[in-house]
């Protein structure tokens, strides 16, 4: 357990200067761990694994094999970010993997919460594992792990209760005996946000809003359909691109769009037009236990209505959640 704890004299990463000599000093580490082996991270594109597969690339180049599974619940545009940022930009050895048919055809017709989050967790991590076991001679398996996940599965062991599997880490087959790299274990969240910057990660990647493992899953309420699959993310595009421009994205916490499995009637173009509600929700928090409502000024939010009823096929209403958690929880499902 002594070497999962913070050291005492490390200071608190505030600065571009403190983080260019984490990073010195981390990428010296990792030079020495890894030698001229071969290290394998799951690239979510989250800030976590974002931030640990920039700075191995500065360690070791090409040794490190990135694997970004696309299940098809992403946000709009964020895998071709992922591809973008760390292929073109960083020139980085990254396996790129779109298995969101899998996904869907798997999920068709599941209602249930939480049968979705089994089925998406579990085929994630198959589809991991069959991309790496194609690949030989990796030693090293790299992860996001940060000091708050250490500290919650220390105060789990410490209560008895099971230890929290960390939802970035993924199962990995039995044979696969893989040393640990986990560079960022002993950062806070915004050390981690200070070091992504001072990489050159994109500032919309390293400040990116937290976003559930099972994505856009988890928006797609009851069973997900492609068609109202599509509509979610475009609303949420539009959600996330007005948020930005009138700055709500630099204050709340968590801000995203839902669209239920229910139809109402509307009109368009002077004829009936039957479409789904989409639903903004947008909270603070500072641990996700608890949540309060931001509060959208009118303007804004009678302009993400024009603009998702306007553009986005299927939809013909725009709802604003004003539940905080309690009683609400954060995601609707
Ligand atoms: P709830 O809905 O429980 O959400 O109030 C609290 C926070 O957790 C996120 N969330 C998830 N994250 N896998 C994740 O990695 C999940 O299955 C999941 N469900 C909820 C949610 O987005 C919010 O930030």
């Amino acid at each position: 357990m002594e070497n999962n704890m913070r050291p005492e004299t490390m200071p608190r990463i505030t600065t571009n200067s403190l983080a260019q000599a984490f990073i010195a000093e981390q990428v010296a580490e990792i030079r020495a761990q890894v030698g001229s082996k071969k290290v394998l991270l799951a690239l979510s594109g989250g800030v976590d694994s974002s931030v640990v597969a920039a700075l191995l690339i500065k360690a070791i180049g090409k040794q490190l094999v990135c694997v970004h599974v696309n299940h098809g619940l992403m946000r709009k545009g964020e895998s071709e970010d992922v591809i973008r940022v760390f292929r073109e930009g960083l020139d980085a050895n990254l396996i790129y993997v779109d298995a969101t048919d899998r996904f869907l055809d798997l999920l068709a017709g599941v209602s249930d919460p939480e049968k979705k989050r089994k089925i998406i967790g579990g085929e994630f991590i198959k589809v991991f594992d069959e991309e790496a076991a194609k690949l030989s001679g990796i030693e090293f398996l790299a992860q996001g792990t940060i000091y708050p996940d250490i500290l919650e599965s220390i105060k789990a062991q410490e209560s008895g209760k099971p230890v929290k599997s960390h939802h970035n880490v993924g199962g990995l087959p039995e044979d696969m005996k893989m040393e640990l790299v986990e560079p960022l274990k002993f950062l806070y969240k915004d050390e981690v946000r200070v070091v992504g910057e001072a990489l050159g990660l994109p500032h919309g990647m390293v400040y990116r809003q937290p976003f559930p493992g099972p994505g856009l899953g988890v928006r797609c309420l009851g069973a997900i359909t492609r068609d109202r699959l599509h509509a979610l993310r475009e609303a949420d595009a539009i959600l996330r691109e007005e948020f930005d421009n009138c700055g709500l994205s630099k204050t709340v916490w968590q801000y995203f769009i839902s669209v239920p499995d229910m139809k109402s009637v509307g009109v368009k173009d002077g004829a009936r037009y039957e479409g789904w509600p989409a639903i903004i929700r947008a909270v603070n928090t500072v641990d996700a236990m608890e949540a309060s409502i931001e509060e959208i000024p009118y303007a804004v939010l009678h302009k993400i209505t024009q603009r998702i009823t306007a553009e986005v096929p299927g939809i013909n209403r725009v709802l604003y959640d004003l539940t905080p958690k309690p009683t609400g929880t954060i995601e609707w499902e």
